[in-house]
């Protein structure tokens, strides 16, 4: 997949710290037309997706290597993905990511589960988009990966808080100046400003982080 090989998760596989396997769950069908959905039972809009590849995709390829993989669905109906569950992730050996299609998964798949995992409250055609943002979101966290390490602890959500405001030159850009005490030299002051930055702005864009509410 494209996406995988540029950038940051493009470095990371050639400097050998990560490595992506994508499979089909079309492989582990055993009928002509590879069918991995099916009608819903109770009638309904919409496929949902079968059991059987399901069970034998994930058992073959956990056997793949000797750890045993961290078994993450996407799914609509999952936790909120939020940067700590990415720190956890991070930490991991290995990864599972299940992506379904269609209207979802059959609910007996989730038993192979170890997180169902949504990134949004909106619904994707499928799992892929989301496992890749929980891919990227998750590898530049993985030591070696991010050039500077201290730009991972004073990002958004790293503390709870929405990040600061940023500036590069030019000091005025059509005729908006720089915050002054960004260019003061004075450090200090600099961190008390960009803390009231971030508060004043969690406060105003994303009061229910302050409330402890995610
Ligand atoms: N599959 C479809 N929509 C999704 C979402 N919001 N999060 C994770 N997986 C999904």
């Amino acid at each position: 997949m494209p996406v995988l090989e540029t950038s940051m998760l493009g470095i990371a596989q050639r400097e050998g710290i990560l490595e992506v396997y994508t499979h089909d769950l079309r492989d582990w069908t055993d009928d002509f037309h590879r069918t991995v959905d099916d009608e819903p039972y109770g009638g309904g809009p919409g496929m949902v997706m079968k059991c059987e590849p399901i069970f034998r995709a994930v058992e073959a390829i956990g056997a793949m290597d000797s750890l045993r993989p961290t078994i993450v669905f996407l799914a609509p109906v999952g936790e909120p993905f939020k940067q700590a569950i990415a720190q956890e992730f991070s930490k991991e050996a290995r990864l599972l990511l299940v992506c379904g299609r269609y209207e979802g998964f059959d609910e007996r798949t989730f038993t192979l589960a170890d997180r169902i995992i949504s990134i949004g409250d909106y619904v994707l055609t499928g799992g892929e988009i989301a496992a890749l943002a929980v891919i990227d979101a998750t590898v530049r966290l993985i030591p070696g990966v991010l050039g500077h390490a201290q730009s991972c602890e004073d990002e958004s959500f790293s503390d709870g808080l929405l990040e600061y405001p940023h500036y590069t030159r030019p000091s005025i850009f059509n005729g908006v100046d720089v915050p002054a005490i960004l260019l003061s030299g004075n450090h200090k002051e600099i961190e008390r400003w960009r803390r009231m930055q971030s508060l004043e702005r969690t406060q105003r864009l994303r009061p229910d982080l302050l409330k402890g509410e995610n």
